[in-house]
């Protein structure tokens, strides 16, 4: 529904810069300090740019250029653009992991914008939890509001070798402590794995999410593909600012665009992208703040009818650069055609329908279409039992087949110390059909539920050629790792959740077609061992780990904060 264009005098902004009373003299006074005139904001939308850049975030090291081509496009439509930093989440060197601070960001996000006279904003941010946590925050807020993808780096280049952002890592680093590599070999494959600005550039937690936003319809058509060091990256820069000053105008809100459908939009994309589970976390977060109700259960029931479109890393072949080449993600929207509900809104003012109308693929191995898809569904599986009672997850196309119905003994670890100190222990009491357990790794446990779930093989079985084993845990898997690996598992063993009361030598068993995941005990021996389980002691006494603790939900629900779920409206400050 079209609403009435704005009046300058119904902008958020007049409330600080145009009424006549003292305070507006004081915000104006202010302005006029920083070299502004009253021509610079009368009267125009106020564009606040929410902007992650950091010296410690590679994956945001162009954001300062990008934030002033933000701004150009501003100016050209007749905005008043406005710089916010916000706290950067980079995954590389942020401990012990992003996810921990996921929710500040979208909080930081949500109060920026309502301490502030923003009439809308520009979110810019594309390092793996930057996404959901600015849209999350956006959305709560619900001022207009346009999401800048960072964009993925160039392809990793060694030796004429193409690499990818963390597989190509872990492959490399295996044939080093093989010997096939020299240290020298090392040092090279370390400068040339990431080699431009821009987030990961294989189909990982990165490029899942800046595809799931625009999907979502809260980008720029094309903009999550176009390669971070492209100049039409910068382009996209421009036209995101010229937009978002159009949006205040027609105040279109997220959530006008954000309905049930754009979610299944989103999930039926990142199922034909191949794309990371931590999205599933990620978007029922999201849905969360957008009053839409989004469970396991509805990714499950989407994955049994999408189809595998994209060959990219890990899953396939290629990296993001090709697949921009390939036509980027609105080929692969116009490919899913009727998968999609094409009448949802996006911030363009139009239809998904009408952004991909003229989409094209240019290299039909890259994005493939439905009749020669790398697989037909099942891009993932929600389980269910008495070991997961709220649900856990696994990516069966990840796995050998031969685990997908699988039982074995169990194999504990109580956390991630206990596994590094064990795992390659040759005494372990462990065989290609053990199942390993890790405990404490979930949103409590990690804390912050780390990507942990990809335990490692314990060394003896890879001597023997084992290269996959069913593997068990609370915690989260990097988008580029593979392995038959459940994931997610809730509610998680910190808090008393069935993983917790696994013993070393219970059987396990896993079902991927019925979607069962069940511990072989009796009810009665699950409830002795549930009366005999302590607490363990709380990971912060205080500061904003506490807050985390007290407030955190399980992986089933989002891992959204309880304070900030839902859509109960907030009141603007008064301004006194
Ligand atoms: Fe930033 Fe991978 S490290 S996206």
């Amino acid at each position: 529904m079209t609403k009435p264009r704005k009046r300058p005098e119904e902008l958020r902004s007049h409330l600080w810069f145009g009424v006549d009373n003292l305070r507006s003299f004081g915000h104006r006074s202010r302005a006029s300090q920083m070299g502004l005139q009253r021509a610079d904001y009368q009267g125009k939308p106020l564009i606040a740019i929410i902007n992650t850049w950091s010296d410690i975030n590679p994956c945001h090291s162009h954001f300062r250029q990008r934030a002033e081509e933000v701004k150009r496009g501003i100016w050209q439509a007749g905005g008043f653009p406005v710089e916010m930093p916000a706290i950067t989440l980079s995954e590389p060197f942020q401990k012990p992991t992003t996810m921990l601070y996921r929710n500040l960001l979208a909080m930081e996000t949500e109060e920026l914008l309502r301490s502030y006279p923003a009439d809308g904003c520009v979110l810019m941010g594309g390092c793996d939890k930057t996404t959901p946590a600015l849209i999350m925050g956006a959305t709560s807020m619900n001022l207009p509001a346009i999401f800048l993808p960072a964009g993925p780096m160039l392809r990793g280049n060694w030796a004429g070798n193409t690499l990818g952002s963390g597989s190509d890592t872990w492959k490399y680093w295996a044939e080093l402590r093989a010997g096939n590599i020299t240290d020298g070999d090392w040092r090279e494959i370390e400068d040339g794995i990431a080699r431009s600005p821009g987030h990961c550039m294989t189909m990982g937690t990165a490029s899942t999410m800046t595809s799931a936003a625009e999907a979502l319809g809260l980008t720029l058509s094309g903009a999550a593909s176009i390669p971070a060091a492209d100049s039409r990256h910068a382009h996209m820069a421009t036209g995101t600012g010229r937009r978002i000053v159009e949006m205040v105008w027609e105040d279109l809100r997220p959530r006008d665009i954000l309905g049930a459908a754009s979610f299944d939009n989103a999930v039926t994309t990142e199922l034909a992208l191949g794309g990371s589970t931590n999205a599933i976390v990620h978007l029922i977060a999201m849905a969360g703040r957008a009053g839409v109700a989004l469970d396991l259960d509805r990714f499950d029931a989407i994955a049994r009818k999408t189809p595998l479109l994209a060959n990219l890393r890990p899953a396939g072949k290629y990296l993001m650069e090709d697949f921009y080449y390939a036509g980027g993600l609105r080929a692969l929207l116009a490919q899913l055609g009727p998968r999609l509900d094409l009448a949802a809104r996006t911030v363009n003012g139009t239809t998904l329908g009408e952004d991909i109308a003229s989409a094209k693929v240019f290299n039909d191995d890259v994005i493939r279409s439905p009749g020669k898809a790398l697989q037909e569904k099942d891009g993932l599986a929600v389980l269910r039992g008495n070991l997961a009672p709220d649900g856990a997850v696994i990516k069966p196309a990840a796995a050998e087949a031969r685990l997908l119905k699988h039982a074995g003994k169990a194999v504990v670890f109580r956390d991630y110390n206990d596994m590094a100190a064990r795992i390659d222990d040759p005494a372990l009491a462990v065989d290609k059909d053990s199942v390993l357990v890790l405990q404490n790794g979930g949103p409590l446990g990690g804390p912050g539920m780390p990507e942990w779930g990809q335990l490692p093989i314990p060394k003896k079985l890879l001597k023997e050629g084992v290269r996959d084993m069913l593997r068990i845990s609370d915690a989260r898997m990097s988008g580029t790792s593979y392995g038959a690996c459940v994931l997610h598992v809730a509610p998680e063993s910190f808090i008393g959740g069935p993983l917790a009361l696994v013993k070393d030598g219970d059987l396990v068993s896993l079902d991927v077609d019925a979607r069962r995941l069940d511990l072989k005990i009796t009810d009665a021996e699950m409830e002795k061992r549930r009366a005999a389980w302590k607490a363990p002691e709380a990971k912060f006494e205080r500061g904003f780990g506490a807050l985390f603790s007290r407030h955190i939900s399980q992986a089933d629900k989002g891992c959204d904060f309880d304070f900030l779920e839902g859509t109960a409206a907030t009141a603007d400050p008064e301004i006194h």
